[in-house]
């Protein structure tokens, strides 16, 4: 996946940068909050802005204790690494962040084989998973964890239904498995649906969720679990180099980003729709709008993506080509609805063009 403006593109004046919620800045208030947070050595527990952001993160998910973690990606290696023992076998969905986005980290890291089972529009069968799970002997690696992803990234934004969540916990305890969350956007869920984080958080053992996509914050992801696994957790972060000193300077944007960034989701939400609607009645571009659930857009191109990637771009309109025919667009906070009128203005111009 090539994040970067492709070569040669010289941005026009407007411009409006649908890549990913993860190139947003952080706001005046974030800034002031981040210039006069108290501080302390966090490696010894000792930064009471960071204690505050993770008590209150371990509150809002329901779960014992938390830990604030320099990116999502270590956040779930850490609780993959938690849960396993080199020689273990873990599942993941085919389409997941942790399969295709985080270099092999959970072979790299715990030592551990990646299985998969299949996953369609962001929902799987739960039928699915037991005939994957396998249990130790002599020959095969015991299963011992269940990742989900919510919402879901490469499935275009889409959210667990959380009325899955009780089903899927008994058949995780049925297995003595672990249930791992990769809720780096669970908040888009939460205020999609207008249910409350722990409809999914408190179903599972241990739960991410990010602070650097749509919530707006520079850095920052925090994991939550038992008073037992965050202790360990704590380890594993020293060990990955994740140990951070005065780190309150960030975790006090994460603060201001929970009391002014999650109900403003719902604006993001609605651009995307409304993206979506509109790209979808163009000739040489097809959306799948059931999938359309939050504030991402994936949009199959009959030309290749990466030819329609640098048309938009000449026109100041940024997405990635995620595959040879699909590309996907993120609403964020710095995408208003005059950067929206101007990206269908620019789909509807590189429509007429590679239609001609
Ligand atoms: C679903 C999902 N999980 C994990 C991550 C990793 O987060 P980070 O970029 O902070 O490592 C991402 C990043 O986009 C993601 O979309």
């Amino acid at each position: 996946m090539a994040t970067s403006i492709p070569d040669g593109i010289i941005l026009p004046v407007m411009r409006v940068d649908l890549r990913s919620d993860t190139v947003t800045l952080p706001t005046p208030e974030m800034r002031r909050a981040m210039a006069e947070a108290e501080l302390g050595d966090d490696v010894y527990g000792e930064d009471p802005t960071v204690n505050r952001l993770q008590e209150r993160v371990a509150e809002l998910l329901g779960h014992e204790a938390a830990l604030f973690t320099p990116s999502g990606t270590m956040a779930n290696e850490i609780a993959i690494k938690v849960w396993t023992q080199p020689g273990d076998a873990i599942l993941v969905d085919a389409e997941s962040h942790i399969l295709h986005y985080e270099l092999a980290g959970p072979a790299v890291i715990a030592g551990v084989l990646v299985e998969t089972y299949p996953i369609t529009d962001g929902v799987f069968n739960l039928s699915d998973i037991p005939p994957r799970i396998r249990v130790a002997d002599d020959h095969v690696p015991g299963t011992r964890l269940l990742c989900i992803e919510n919402t879901h990234n490469r499935c275009g934004g889409t959210i667990l239904p959380p009325e899955w969540m009780p089903e899927l916990r008994a058949l995780v305890d049925r297995h003595q498995l672990r249930l791992h969350l990769d809720g780096a956007r669970l908040f888009n869920a939460s205020v999609a649906l207008g249910v409350p984080l722990q409809a999914w958080s408190r179903w599972a053992d241990s739960v991410m969720v990010a602070f650097s996509k749509g919530l707006c914050c520079p850095v920052g992801s925090v994991l939550a679990g038992s008073r037992e696994f965050i202790r360990e957790a704590h380890r594993v972060r020293k060990l990955l180099g994740g140990g951070m000193r005065q780190v309150g300077v960030l975790a006090a944007a994460c603060l201001v980003a929970l009391d002014t960034m999650v109900e403003r989701l719902a604006d993001d939400h609605a651009r995307a729709k409304r993206l979506a609607e509109a790209i979808a009645e163009l000739p040489g571009f097809s959306v799948n709008l059931r999938t359309v659930q939050t504030n991402m857009v994936y949009v199959h191109t009959a030309r290749p993506a990466l030819e329609v990637e640098r048309a938009l771009a000449a026109r100041g309109v940024l997405c990635i080509a995620l595959d040879p025919h699909r590309l996907r667009l993120v609403t964020h906070k710095d995408v208003d609805d005059a950067a929206i009128d101007h990206a269908i203005r620019a789909f509807r111009e590189v429509a007429a063009e590679l239609s001609a």
